[in-house]
């Protein structure tokens, strides 16, 4: 863990438009700072950067957040990796990040630093190697694409690596999976006569390989059992997890920026020939499955995911583990659609033979997410029984329940209500799904008279938003901190309350919240409250307010409350003079509540 008081004074010495203005150039217009967003595609600036809120906001597509949040954002860092880069560029040391991670990143240096040695010498080699260059070009990639992707030739020799590690007895070649050690303790490469094709992580850095064999797979495994995989991969290392990392992500990350799309694709082929036709978003799971560790990671570049698989059954079973992998990760503003190619084909051959505008034109229409769960789910029940029509809900249960988009989620429900004859109620009641909450979240511009329509909790939060010190101002006592919104108000009021809260914009507080379980609402509440951009003095009244209904409502309880305590007594003549006054005290403070404005 990083220190909160850290994030705290690396936010304080941080301004967010230098932070943003390092990566994108934005233009001053009026209080804030407004650039085309570099997170979807726009032509008129709807991004705009807010100096006094520390915060960044695109009105476009909604993205927002702090100065950490943009560099996660931006560069799809994680945060520790966030924290860093602002830290080095303020010229910060990161106090003790874990001795976990510290004693991890120390081991992984080395490890990197071979492997990208490791890539150069691939590199050089395939320079020298006629066959892997015929071979390449026999494929329709041009030198600039094998650059570009850093294409390399690992040569046809046991001990080729030797020629740049000397100390070829080193047990880091072992770890990073670059060297194999038979029974006999006998060392040699790994990757021997095979095209290399480089994994980078996010940085940049190499952290793994694949290595393809030469020619025709099929044929020299007909031929001779020993010809080893199509595809050889260097092993699980400590760089490397597989179900983590996308090989082409780097390369791509500007081309998914520009179409706020990323397609998803099988094999290391499909994503270069695809780059070598310009389609330069796309991606590949390394010969695993989707996880969810990877749409998690996808859904933070681009809005729109695209999982493209082979016409064939494998293609299928593929596809649907992803979807498998989407459902939790899933949120209304961002999509997962499926492209099923026809059964002879694989991206790498479609786009050679049918050309990138063809497959772009099918990767902007791709079946959706219900769609293709529906589809599947009927494909083997027969709805024309009323048996079948029970075995659909019954099915397509856990996944309404897993699907983490709450709108999508009804329209699911919806779609699953018609297909078994059934109302969407009934559905939603077997499968344990709650209804859409009406009238709960607040609208961005709504009418001033916010007061009338929000919950009371809406109301105070705000404010507090924008000047977390109010919240010591509130009767806290008076607020149940069983929902979301009374929970963050306790907790603003009591880190207020212990000094823990530092003046510093909406950003700051976003990044005090982080990893706690406010986080999702106080973001969205953040960019609403940047969208409606009301003023200071409108949001003290709504406060002010706000309390006051707050004093006023729990009063009408205690009133009633003691009234029908009293009730009894009074029947019988038994009332004392002192539960009288009480009550009496009881009615003068709600009318004072709701009449004056607070004091404080
Ligand atoms: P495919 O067999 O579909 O190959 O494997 P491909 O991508 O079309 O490759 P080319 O066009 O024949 O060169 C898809 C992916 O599965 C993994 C690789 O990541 C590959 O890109 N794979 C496949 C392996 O890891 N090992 C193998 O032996 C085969
Ligand atoms: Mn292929």
């Amino acid at each position: 863990m990083i220190p909160e008081s850290f994030i705290q004074e690396l936010l304080g010495r941080v301004d967010i438009v230098d932070v943003v203005e390092r990566y994108i150039s934005l233009r001053k217009a009026g209080a804030n700072y407004s650039a085309c967003c570099p997170f979807h595609s726009e032509k008129t600036p709807s991004f705009t950067v807010s100096p006094s809120k520390q915060f960044y906001h695109c009105f476009g597509c909604g993205a927002h957040g702090s100065a950490i949040g943009f560099v996660m954002q931006y560069a799809g860092l994680g945060f520790i990796d966030a924290v860093e880069e602002l830290a080095r560029n303020a010229g910060m040391q990161v106090p003790q990040v874990s001795d976990r991670i510290h004693s991890d990143r120390a081991k992984k240096a080395p490890l990197t630093e071979l492997m990208a040695r490791a890539a150069r010498f691939y590199k050089d080699q395939l320079k020298a190697s006629p066959k892997a260059i015929d071979y390449l070009k026999g494929r329709g990639l041009t030198g600039e694409v094998a650059a570009r992707f850093g294409l390399g030739y690992a040569p046809d020799e046991w001990q080729g690596l030797q020629q740049i590690f000397p100390d070829y007895a080193d047990p880091a070649l072992l770890e990073c999976g670059l060297v194999i050690e038979n029974d006999q303790g006998r060392r040699y490469d790994r990757f021997r006569d095979r095209v290399m094709f480089p994994i980078l992580d996010q940085r940049g850095n190499v952290i793994g390989f694949g290595g393809r064999f030469i020619g025709d797979h099929k044929a020299a495994q007909a031929e001779n059992a020993a010809a080893g995989p199509k595809y050889l991969n260097s092993p699980e290392t400590p760089l490397f997890e597989k179900g983590r990392e996308l090989y082409g992500l780097t390369q791509a990350r500007q081309g998914i920026r520009d179409g706020d799309q990323v397609i998803v694709v099988e094999g290391y082929m499909d994503v270069v020939a695809l780059a070598q036709h310009g389609v330069t978003n796309a991606v590949a799971t390394l010969g695993t499955a989707c996880t969810p560790h990877h749409v998690h990671k996808l859904l933070r570049q681009a809005s729109k995911v695209v999982f493209c698989f082979d016409g064939d059954a494998a293609g299928r079973k593929a596809a649907w583990r992803a979807l498998e992998a989407s459902l939790e990760q899933l949120t209304d503003d961002r999509s997962v659609g499926f492209l099923f190619l026809p059964p002879e084909h694989d991206p790498d051959s479609f786009v050679r033979a049918e050309g990138a505008d063809s497959f772009r034109q099918l990767a902007a229409h791709p079946t959706t997410l219900t769609e293709f769960l529906l589809r599947e789910l009927k494909s083997h029940t027969d709805l024309a029984s009323a048996e079948g029509r029970a075995r659909l809900v019954h099915e397509a249960k856990p996944f309404l329940q897993k699907l983490a988009a709450p709108i999508l989620r009804v329209q699911l429900s919806k779609a699953l209500a018609e297909a078994a004859a059934l109302t969407q109620a009934e559905v939603e009641a077997q499968c344990g799904i709650k209804p859409l909450a009406r009238g709960r979240a607040p609208t961005a511009r709504s009418p001033r008279n916010r007061t009338v329509e929000r919950s009371l909790e809406y109301a105070l939060l705000e404010p507090v938003l924008q000047k977390p010190v109010r919240a010591a101002r509130i009767p806290l006592d008076r607020l149940s901190a069983e929902t979301r919104e009374g929970a963050l108000l306790h907790a603003i009021a009591n880190a207020v309350d212990h000094g823990e809260l530092p003046a510093g914009g909406i950003g700051m507080l976003i990044e005090f919240f982080r990893g706690t379980p406010h986080e999702a609402l106080i973001s969205t509440l953040a960019a609403t409250l940047f969208e409606e951009d009301s003023d200071a003095g409108e949001l003290e009244a709504v406060f002010i307010d706000a309390v006051e209904r707050l004093k006023a409502k729990d009063l009408t309880k205690e009133i009633a409350a003691l009234g029908a305590a009293l009730g009894e007594k009074a029947r019988l003549g038994t009332i004392t003079e002192d539960e009288l006054k009480q009550l009496r005290e009881l009615h003068a403070r709600k009318a004072k509540a709701q009449k004056t404005p607070a004091a404080d």
